[in-house]
């Protein structure tokens, strides 16, 4: 059988060692909306321990939590940039999460784009990509 590599090249074991070491999370492209997925996985992560910063500069406030309109503004450490915006958008918080110093970008289905991609790897982070991060907890840890 042939099987093909995952874009990320990333092994069950490095996914869980980022979803373990790694607890402070930008969820970019945040929205109040119930019916939008980031919402729901903004929900499981909050439920299962993890530190959310939500990111969208059209909004305050998110699931209760302060809303910010850049990865930059957010007033702590970050180590997870998740990406829930349409690929076009990639980019600028690809360079965020960068100047922000965080170890991990998350590209959730359909938001993958390569060049973004590309850059956030060669400046030595982590590039997640076409996972759901909420799946990949469920999944490898529960
Ligand atoms: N920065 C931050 N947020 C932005 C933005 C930007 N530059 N541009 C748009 N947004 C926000 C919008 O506010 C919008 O939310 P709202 O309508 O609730 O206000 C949200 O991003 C999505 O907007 P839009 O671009 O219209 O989305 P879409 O319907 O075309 O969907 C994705 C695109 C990427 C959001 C969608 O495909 C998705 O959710 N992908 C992830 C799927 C996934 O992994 N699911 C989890 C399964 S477990």
């Amino acid at each position: 059988m042939v099987r093909t590599m995952p874009v990320d090249r990333l092994s069950d074991d490095d996914l869980k060692e980022i979803l373990t070491k790694y607890r402070k999370i930008a969820l970019v492209g945040a929205s109040p909306k119930p019916e939008r997925d980031s919402n729901d996985v903004m929900r499981y992560l909050l439920e299962h321990g993890y530190e959310v910063y939500p990111v969208n500069p059209l909004y305050d406030e998110v699931l209760g939590r302060k809303c910010y309109p850049s990865v930059l503004d957010i007033p702590d450490e970050v180590e997870i940039v998740d990406l829930f915006v349409r690929p076009e958008f990639t980019m600028d918080y690809v360079e965020q999460a960068i100047e922000e110093g965080a170890k991990v970008v998350w590209f959730q289905f359909n938001t993958y784009n390569r060049d973004a991609f590309k850059k956030a790897k060669e400046a030595g982070l982590t590039a997640v990509a076409h996972r759901c991060i909420k799946q990949e907890h469920a999944r490898l840890i529960g």
